[in-house]
């Protein structure tokens, strides 16, 4: 793992989302995001349930997020999860880098196809960037995607990222987006797409 420093919180409150860690009451609803065709159409395709029962049986819930940057992001009116978001560091041995040593912030999101179409993703993405925008030092973040994901894509340019570069990665063409972290610090508002690319 990464020695950079990271997001150090572990909830963050929106009007509507929660970005919390996992629990035991999360099960069912992640075997079905992580099993869900649609969700991974562009992510080389759903994992099998019974691995990914596996797999939460041998590490256990709260496991699944203990990386910091790493959450559940659930409804704020029920509890229940609708996704995740993670805000880690890319590794330098993969394609895709912005920067000579590599492990520069990168954006991921999943959330379950009943959720998609409402803003969510991006309400909690902002909350994630912002945080992260007030506790760490100015910096590339990335979000590498399919340029076929084009929910993905639209996602990350309204957030605020530009299309800089295109390279292969699982057989399948990726659009890695760049933005500065301080562009999503609270005080530059809601104000998405217009900046400069670090
Ligand atoms: C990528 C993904 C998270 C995007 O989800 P999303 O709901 O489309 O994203 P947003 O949160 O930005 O929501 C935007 C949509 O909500 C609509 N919306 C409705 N109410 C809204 C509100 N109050 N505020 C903002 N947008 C709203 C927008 O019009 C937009 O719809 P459109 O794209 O049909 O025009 C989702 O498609 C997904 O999980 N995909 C599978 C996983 C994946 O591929 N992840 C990428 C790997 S990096």
């Amino acid at each position: 793992m990464s020695q950079l420093p990271m997001l150090s919180a572990v909830q963050i409150a929106t009007d509507r989302v929660l970005l919390r860690k996992a629990r035991d009451a999360d099960r069912e609803r992640l075997i079905e995001l992580q099993t869900d065709p649609e969700v991974w159409a562009y992510l080389g395709g759903p994992r099998l349930r019974e691995a990914v029962e596996q797999r939460l049986d041998a590490i256990g819930l709260a496991n699944v997020t203990a990386t910091p940057g790493v959450f559940v992001i659930a409804d704020k009116a029920t509890d229940d999860l609708i996704g995740t978001l993670v805000l880690s560091r890319r590794a330098a041995d993969l394609p895709g880098h912005v920067t000579e040593g590599g492990e520069e912030l990168e954006l991921g999101y999943l959330l379950r196809r009943d959720a998609w179409g409402a803003g969510l993703a991006f309400e909690a993405a902002t909350a994630a960037l912002r945080a992260a925008a007030d506790e760490l030092p100015d910096q590339p973040v990335i979000i590498v995607t399919q340029t076929a994901n084009e929910r993905s894509l639209r996602l990350a340019v309204r957030l605020g990222f530009q299309p800089v570069s295109t390279f292969e990665q699982f057989d399948a063409a990726q659009t890695l987006g760049l933005a500065s972290l301080h562009s999503f610090k609270s005080l530059n508002g809601r104000r998405r797409g217009h900046q400069d690319p670090f």
